[in-house]
């Protein structure tokens, strides 16, 4: 007989049918109950076998975290909360294991210790619904995309282009680390590297996004992207995935009309789709809110808080008039910002963010308009010669979730912003041919995969969102 998934089991299993049934052992009670999962729900089957009938070298094996595959009989359940439990005729040990040894055992363990099993984890029910919601969401940008019209498109993940300008970039090199060839001043001769030139790995797709939306039309990308910011906070990574969309003939309004559409489409599905997940997230999310003291609670629980994104209009706000709330606010008159605010043009932190955000609006914020001396290159730069078209959209409990721009389409003006801020326009010659063959008004964005799964799974910590996190001094597993 074939196995069936437990999830199928519970939805569809008839009573009196056979069925077999594979997976690993939760918990194990009275020589009797086992609680078995196969990650294909966060529920697990209860499976009753007849110690009696079994041999005792068998019995010794049915451990926590064994894998067995069980054959019987579904049954109407006596009380486990599920309609059917399977009355086990046949049990098969397919990996034993060592319970002593077994690092996860049935209670609760802190997230910080579950990272330094990273490759265990996704056994607990947390990590699982957590990586289920995560796969879902996937899915559902895919088809988000899909369904618009959009090209799915794959950028280099090796490039010898800085696209953000942040300098924050992993070396790709094959050089001997030790004995790395050096040219008559000196430094690196790169021209005896792999590629003949400096590389590195990608910090955004963007720049080749553009070239193919000047093409495609309307084309996003989905990929890995690496930067070696050493930012050891609740939001960064190292590697993190990230979704650009990148539009030809859009201007800025059209750009945050279809990140706000994108956002809550597919929050919209995964609500539908990963309700038990979810609500076991949600009872998760509210037990550790309330071990938080009072003033630092969320005001609304996580389903609440996803369904408000999805029902609510997210609103937009200008850098100027953000800047202006900012000003006049109580924690900044009262110095109570770790980076006061005092003049036009200095960036924002996540400190002002979140004030706008759970403070001031209590409700996603698309901020546009910044100054240009803290925004990149490429943005479109606005006739008050202050500010470009960029926009960053700001989540509760998250900070940025998405940053964008209209992309400066006029050759000469982005010629001079290049000059201005002594980027390399060698290496952006192609770039710069964009301009000069059909170019057309465009716009794109980023949004940083893990912090939307942050938002709808409600985990604190990004490390707990990915299966193997990158951090600073962290490349375990
Ligand atoms: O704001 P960023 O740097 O924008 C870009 O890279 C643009 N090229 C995007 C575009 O217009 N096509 O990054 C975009 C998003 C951020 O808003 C954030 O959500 C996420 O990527 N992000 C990170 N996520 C996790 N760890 C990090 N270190 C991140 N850095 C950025
Ligand atoms: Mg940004």
């Amino acid at each position: 007989m074939k196995a069936v998934k437990i999830k199928d089991v519970l939805q569809n299993g008839a009573t009196n049918s056979s069925c077999v049934v594979q997976g690993w052992v939760r918990t194990f009670r009275a020589n009797r109950f086992i609680a078995l999962n196969d990650g294909s729900t966060i529920d697990n089957l209860q499976c009753v076998v007849d110690f009696e009938a079994l041999e005792e070298s068998l019995l010794k094996q049915i451990t926590t975290s064994a894998a067995l595959e069980l054959e019987g009989t579904l049954v109407e359940s006596q009380g486990s909360g599920q309609k059917v439990e399977l009355q086990v005729e046949k049990t098969t040990v397919l990996g034993a294991s060592d319970p002593e040894k077994y690092p996860i055992q049935p209670k609760k363990h802190s997230l910080e210790f579950l990272r330094e099993k990273a490759h265990l984890r996704v056994r607990t029910a947390t990590f699982s619904s957590v990586m289920r919601v995560r796969s879902a969401l996937a899915f559902a940008v895919h088809e988000f995309f899909q369904e618009e019209g959009f090209f799915y498109v794959n950028t280099p993940i090796i490039t010898g282009s800085d696209a953000e300008g942040a300098g924050e970039m992993f070396r790709v090199s094959t050089l001997d680390p030790k004995k790395p060839a050096l040219n008559e001043s000196g430094e690196i001769n790169y021209k005896n590297d792999f590629f003949g030139k400096e590389t590195n790995l990608t910090v955004s797709g963007q720049l080749e996004a553009e070239s193919y939306a000047l093409g495609l039309g309307d084309v996003y990308t989905f990929g890995p992207t690496f930067r070696a910011e050493n930012s050891n906070t609740t939001r960064h990574l190292a590697e993190f995935w990230m979704i650009e969309p990148e539009m030809a003939f859009y201007d800025l309004n059209d750009n945050m009309n279809l990140a706000e559409k994108f956002i809550t489409s597919v929050l919209k599905k995964v609500l539908s789709r990963c309700e038990k997940d979810l609500h076991f997230l949600d009872e998760r999310f509210d037990k550790e809110e309330k071990s938080k003291p009072q003033l630092e609670r969320s005001p609304m629980g996580l389903l609440e808080k996803i369904k408000f994104v999805v029902e609510n209009d997210f609103k937009r706000v200008s850098y100027s008039e953000a800047y202006e709330i900012l000003r006049n606010s109580k924690p900044n008159k009262k110095k109570k910002f770790q980076f006061p605010i005092t003049e036009w043009g200095v960036d924002l932190q996540s400190e002002h963010e979140r004030f706008l955000v759970e403070k001031h609006f209590n409700c996603p914020v698309i901020l546009f308009d910044y100054p240009a001396n803290i925004k990149a290159f490429y943005m479109r730069r606005n006739d008050d010669e202050k500010t470009v078209r960029a926009m960053d959209i700001l989540f509760p409990g998250i900070g940025e979730i998405v940053g964008g721009s209209q992309r400066e389409e006029r050759l000469d003006v982005l010629e001079k912003r290049i000059e201005e801020m002594e980027i390399d326009k060698e290496e952006l010659w192609w770039y710069l041919d964009l301009r000069r063959f059909g170019s057309v008004p465009h716009s794109g964005f980023g949004l940083g995969f893990e912090r939307l799964v942050q938002f709808t799974t409600g985990m604190n910590n990004i490390r707990d969102v990915i299966p193997f996190p990158r951090t600073p001094q962290n490349a375990s597993f």
